[in-house]
């Protein structure tokens, strides 16, 4: 039988998961559908039940159903528990349902696709401490990498990861502009200008290492005003794209026990997001 998938959230239209993971249905001879369902929170219970009633393989879980999926399901990956966020759902063949979150180890593929997998003992610092930091916090550490420095805005927030990590340290936005040249990994994960013209960056980039790695989340622009700012003071830049592709690819794998091929769907969406 046909397998098929989909991914929910409220907005989903914007969503480039379909287009992606349809191609490599195509690539790879795979004979499967994924489709976008519009889900709002009010409906989601219903929808996870009709999803595992109309028999879909799995399915992605983007904003705002995250954390609050969670009830729903029967069994939590060890990384998704510690996240307390769900975006991949794989159902079983007895029927049961299990979350996994591949966003963090999304981003950790894109980061070591550009820069090798040796530089593991590199300070790394988080700007942010919302639901993504959380996510590549947990997937950084899980990873090898434990010189982690976590800033925010809210420097609470940033403390609660470092407490829940068991290790690393928070530094208020200003005490890390003064130390922000001791970092060899720098990761923008704030939501900070999103969708506003009026930028402003989370923190100066002033003192930015020279060769520093420096790494956004957002893909959509691909040059971010902080990764434009980065490339200017010689900062070697990834963008977020490599996360967004990864983390399909890793779900991708769940699914069907495969990876698809990643680099041409990175070159392949830098093109489109290039043109429009
Ligand atoms: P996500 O799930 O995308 O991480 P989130 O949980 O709402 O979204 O977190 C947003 C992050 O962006 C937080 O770290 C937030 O800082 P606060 O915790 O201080 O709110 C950060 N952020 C949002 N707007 C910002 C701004 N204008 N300047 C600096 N940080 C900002």
């Amino acid at each position: 039988m046909k397998k098929w998938f989909a991914v929910i959230g409220d907005p989903i239209a914007h969503s480039k998961s379909p287009n992606m993971h349809n191609t490599w249905f195509d690539e790879m001879n795979i004979d499967a559908a994924y489709i976008p369902i519009h889900v709002k929170s009010e409906d989601l219970e219903n929808a996870v039940a009709s999803l595992k009633m109309l028999g879909a393989s799995g399915w992605n879980v983007t904003i705002p159903h995250k954390q609050t999926i969670i009830p729903y399901l029967d069994e939590l990956d060890p990384l998704a528990k510690k996240m307390g966020a769900v975006n991949t759902v794989l159902c079983l063949p007895d029927g049961s349902l299990k979350g996994y979150n591949t966003d963090g180890a999304g981003f950790v593929h894109s980061l070591e696709e550009v820069i090798g997998n040796d530089k593991k003992t590199l300070e790394v610092l988080l700007i942010g401490a919302g639901g993504a930091a959380r996510g590549i916090a947990f997937a950084l550490q899980q990873y090898g990498y434990h010189n982690l420095t976590v800033t925010n805005r809210t420097v609470e927030k940033a403390k609660e990861i470092v407490s829940e990590l068991g290790e690393g340290r928070a530094l208020s936005i200003t005490e890390t502009e003064h130390s922000l040249d001791k970092f060899g990994i720098v990761i923008q994960c704030t939501s900070a200008g999103l969708g506003n013209s009026e930028f402003r960056l989370p923190l100066s980039l002033e003192k930015l290492q020279e060769g520093a790695i420096a790494a956004d989340i957002v893909y959509n622009p691909l040059m971010t005003p902080f990764l434009l700012e980065a490339q200017m003071k010689n900062a070697k830049i990834v963008n977020g794209l490599g996360m967004f592709v990864h983390q399909g690819a890793i779900a991708f794998r769940y699914w069907l026990e495969q990876y698809p091929n990643t680099n041409n769907m990175i070159k392949r969406l830098t093109d489109e997001l290039n043109r429009s």
